[in-house]
């Protein structure tokens, strides 16, 4: 585990793209490989109430495949009732999320564990408030940048403006995970688009997730490997 590289930010070029199917196999594999691995969802929407608690999905989800036994106020800082992007569910709330808070816990969970991912919500420029996206956090968190696209027509324009973005911000990028959310296939858009990513951006495609795969295979070991060059870069 030695070249690890400390953890890693989920994003995706849209909401549905996948992302906690992604970051759950990630940390089934880091997990078959020894890892200590720790997770978190900053913010979670959506979420559904039972017995007067808010029930965060994702989140339960990713502490699951963790084996997480992290108190949930720090792997789950902020839950929402409403499907919104976090800074607008929060505001009908009457509240405000604090990113000083995510900070703290983040802080917290990394010293315990090896390996942290940590998955945003929707998009990279999703707000967790109307001066605060995921991008910035993404930078305060000093973790590189793992892409979940969808497979088919549209996904070149996504994927390079969610690329674009990272690299405006100086935000290192692991690479690119294509993941089939359905049992479909989207035709020649689908095989022609991993080398047209690759070959305008630079970052690379670390693998096509087949729709029900149970495991990522190569896509964990190449996220292990090679040793983190992320500190220090960028501002
Ligand atoms: N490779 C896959 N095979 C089968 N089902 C998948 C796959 N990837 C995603 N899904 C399913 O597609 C749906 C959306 O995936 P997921 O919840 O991981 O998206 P997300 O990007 O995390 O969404 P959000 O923005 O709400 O966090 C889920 O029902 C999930 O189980
Ligand atoms: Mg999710």
């Amino acid at each position: 585990m030695n070249k690890m590289s400390a953890g890693i930010f989920i994003t995706g070029t849209d909401t549905g793209v996948g992302k906690t199917y992604v970051a759950v196999r990630i940390a089934e594999g880091l997990r078959r490989h020894g890892a200590d691995v720790g997770v978190m969802k900053p913010a979670e929407t959506g979420c559904i109430r039972r017995a007067g608690e808010l029930v965060p999905a994702d989140t339960l989800r990713l502490m699951k495949a963790a084996g997480s036994l992290d108190a949930l106020g720090h792997v789950n800082p902020y839950r929402f009732r409403r499907p919104l992007a976090p800074s607008v569910a929060a505001g009908l709330d009457g509240s405000r999320i604090e990113p000083a808070k995510i900070l703290r816990s983040f802080r917290h969970l990394s010293k315990k564990h090896e390996f942290m991912i940590v998955e945003g919500a929707g998009g990279i420029l999703v707000p967790l408030s109307d001066l605060y996206s995921y991008l910035d956090l993404a930078k305060d968190l000093r973790l590189p940048a793992l892409i979940v696209a969808r497979p088919g027509l549209g996904t070149v324009n996504h994927t390079l403006l969610t690329i674009g973005v990272l690299k405006s911000r100086y935000v290192p990028i692991t690479g690119i995970v294509i993941n089939h959310t359905e049992d479909k296939s989207t035709g020649s858009a689908e095989r022609t688009n991993p080398a047209v990513i690759e070959r305008i951006s630079g970052v690379p495609i670390l693998g096509i997730v087949p729709y029900g795969a149970s495991a990522l295979g190569e896509i964990v070991d190449r996220i292990i490997g090679p040793p983190a060059s992320y500190r220090g870069t960028g501002t």
